[in-house]
C-alpha cells in the first residue's frame, strides 16, 4: 500500500483571509442554483484533501474535525481506498444487486455480520445507498416481518429526511414543518440523557425512568402487542452526541423481548469503529456480552465516503418475501470496494502508520486523550458543561451560567474555531461535536486541542 505523504502539514494553513476570494464567488453562485434547504454554517468550499487536512479552493489548508459528519473514516484520499476504488471502476461500476450477485458485495455483507454474528445466531444484509435508505429498509422489515404497524422512537433522534425517517426523527421541527401527512403510527419517548435527565429523573436512574415511561404507555395509549419496533440510536448523534446510562440499552433490550418487540440499532453516525468499538452497541452489555438488537443499520463512516449503507437483520427476522425491497444503486461495486478498503484498515488487516493495531484502537486511545484534555479545559471554562462520548465520537456542551444550554455562545466558539483552522460542525442545542477522521495521530489532536483553547479564550 502506498502511504500518505510525508508532507503532510502540522498546522493549519491560512493563505487569505476567510473566505478567500474563490471560495466567496463559488459561494455566490451556490446561492444562485442551489436548494434553499442546503445550510452554509460557515464559509468553506474544499478543492482537495489528504489524511485529516483539507484544501479549499484559496489554498487555506484546515484541520478536519468532522469528517464531513462522521463520514470521513480514513481520511481524504486515503491511498488504500482511492486504489481500490480505481481498480473496481476499471472492472465495472455497476450491474444491479437486486437482481445479480456479486461477489465484492457479497463479500462485504459476510464481512460486516463477521461483526456482530454469535454462535448459532445468523445475519443478512440489504445494502442501500444513503442512512435514511438502511432506515426505511429497518422499519418496512419489521412491520412486514411482524404484521404490527407502530414504531417507537426517541425524542432528540435524527434517522434522516425521507418521509418514514423524518417521522421517526425527533430532533427538531423544521425536518417537519410543512411536509405533512408522515407515518401513521410513530410516537416518540425521551432519550436518556445523563446531563439532562428526562421525567424527573437523575443521572442514575434516567435509563430506568424511560423504560417505566415506556412501559406506562403500553398501559394506556400504544398496545405493546401492535409494536413493531423501537428503533434507537446507541449513543444519540445529531441530538447532542450523548451516552447513554450503562443499564439502560440492556434493560430495553429486556422490555423489547418481553412484548416481542423488535429492537432496531441506528448505527448511522456512531458505528463503523467511531466509538472505539465497530458498533457503539457494543458498549454495553452484562459479562462482556453487547446487548444485541434484532436489526442494525450503518452508513456514513462504511466507505469513507462513497455512498452505500446496509441494513443487518436477523436471519430469523428477514422474512419479507423475494422481490418486496430492493435498490437500483444499493450494494454498488465501487463503493462497496471502497467499504473493503475502509474495513482493512478498521481492522488491522492493512496498518495505517501511527494508528496503532488498528484504527478502531486508534479512535479509543486519541479519544481519550482528548477527552481527557477537554475535561481539564472546563476548568478554565466554565461555560463548558459537558464532555462525553466514547473514542472519536465527542461532545461538547455549551452552557450558561445557570446550567441552560447556550446555543449562541457555540455559534460563536464553532466560528472561532474555523476561522483559526479548524473544521467543526454543531449539533443538538449548543454542543459541538468531534467527530474526525479515524486516522487522526495525538500530534494532531494536540493540534486541534491547542486551536480550540485559543478560540475558547477568544469568547
Ligand atoms: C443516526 C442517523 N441515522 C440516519 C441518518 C441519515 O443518513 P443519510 O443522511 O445518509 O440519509 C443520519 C444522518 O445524519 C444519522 O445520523
Amino acid at each position: 500500500m502506498t502511504t500518505l505523504s510525508q508532507t503532510q502539514p502540522r498546522q493549519p494553513l491560512l493563505k487569505t483571509a476567510l473566505p478567500g476570494p474563490q471560495t466567496r464567488a463559488i459561494m455566490e453562485r451556490d446561492a444562485q442554483h442551489l436548494s434553499t434547504s442546503y445550510m452554509r454554517p460557515y464559509p468553506f468550499v474544499p478543492d482537495h484533501g489528504e489524511g485529516v487536512w483539507l484544501t479549499d479552493v484559496d489554498g487555506n489548508t484546515m484541520l478536519d474535525f468532522f469528517a464531513g459528519i462522521a463520514v470521513s473514516t480514513t481520511g481524504h484520499a486515503h491511498p488504500h481506498v482511492v486504489q481500490a476504488v480505481q481498480e473496481q471502476i476499471g472492472k465495472f461500476a455497476h450491474v444491479c444487486l437486486t437482481d445479480y450477485p456479486q461477489e465484492i458485495t457479497t463479500r462485504l455483507a459476510e464481512r460486516l455480520v463477521s461483526h456482530i454474528e454469535r454462535p448459532g445466531e445468523k445475519w443478512r444484509v440489504f445494502f442501500g445507498n444513503s442512512g435514511a435508505e438502511a432506515v426505511e429498509a429497518a422499519v418496512k422489515l419489521a412491520r412486514n416481518h411482524t404484521g404490527r404497524t407502530h414504531i417507537i422512537s426517541t425524542l432528540g433522534s435524527f434517522h434522516g429526511r425521507t418521509y418514514g425517517a423524518i417521522t421517526l426523527t425527533g430532533s427538531k421541527t423544521k425536518y417537519k414543518r410543512g411536509f405533512g401527512p408522515l407515518l401513521p403510527n410513530v410516537s416518540h419517548v425521551p432519550y436518556p440523557n445523563p446531563f439532562r435527565p428526562p421525567l424527573g429523573s437523575t443521572p442514575e436512574t434516567c435509563g430506568q425512568a424511560v423504560l417505566n415511561h415506556i412501559e406506562g404507555l403500553f398501559q394506556t395509549v400504544i398496545p405493546a402487542d401492535e409494536v413493531a419496533a423501537i428503533i434507537i440510536e446507541p449513543m444519540q448523534g445529531e441530538g447532542g452526541y450523548i451516552v447513554p446510562p450503562a443499564d439502560f440499552l440492556p434493560g430495553l433490550r429486556a422490555l423489547c423481548d418481553k412484548y416481542g418487540i423488535l429492537l432496531i440499532f441506528d448505527e448511522v453516525q456512531a458505528g463503523m469503529g467511531r466509538s472505539g468499538k465497530m458498533f457503539s452497541f457494543q458498549h454495553f452489555g452484562a459479562d462482556g456480552q453487547s446487548c444485541q438488537p434484532d436489526i442494525v443499520t450503518l452508513a456514513k463512516g462504511i466507505a469513507s465516503g462513497l455512498p452505500i449503507s446496509a441494513m443487518l437483520a436477523k436471519e430469523r427476522v428477514m422474512t419479507w418475501p423475494v422481490g418486496s425491497h430492493g435498490s437500483t444503486f444499493g450494494g454498488n461495486p465501487v463503493a462497496a470496494a471502497a467499504a473493503h478498503a475502509t474495513l482493512d484498515l478498521l481492522e488491522g488487516v492493512v496498518k495505517h502508520p501511527g494508528c496503532g493495531a488498528n484504527l478502531m484502537e486508534n479512535a479509543r486511545e486519541v479519544g481519550d486523550s482528548i477527552m481527557a484534555e477537554l475535561r481539564a479545559m472546563q476548568a478554565e471554562f466554565p461555560f463548558l458543561g459537558d464532555v462525553r462520548g466514547r473514542g472519536l465520537f465527542i461532545g461538547l456542551e455549551f452552557v450558561k451560567p445557570d446550567g441552560s444550554p447556550d446555543g449562541a455562545l457555540r455559534d460563536r466558539a464553532s466560528m472561532a474555531m474555523f476561522e483559526r483552522g479548524l473544521l467543526n460542525l454543531d449539533c443538538g442545542e449548543a454542543v459541538i461535536r468531534i467527530s474526525p477522521p479515524l486516522i487522526l495521530t495525538r500530534e494532531e489532536a494536540q493540534t486541534g486541542l491547542s486551536i480550540m483553547r485559543e478560540a475558547l479564550a477568544s469568547l
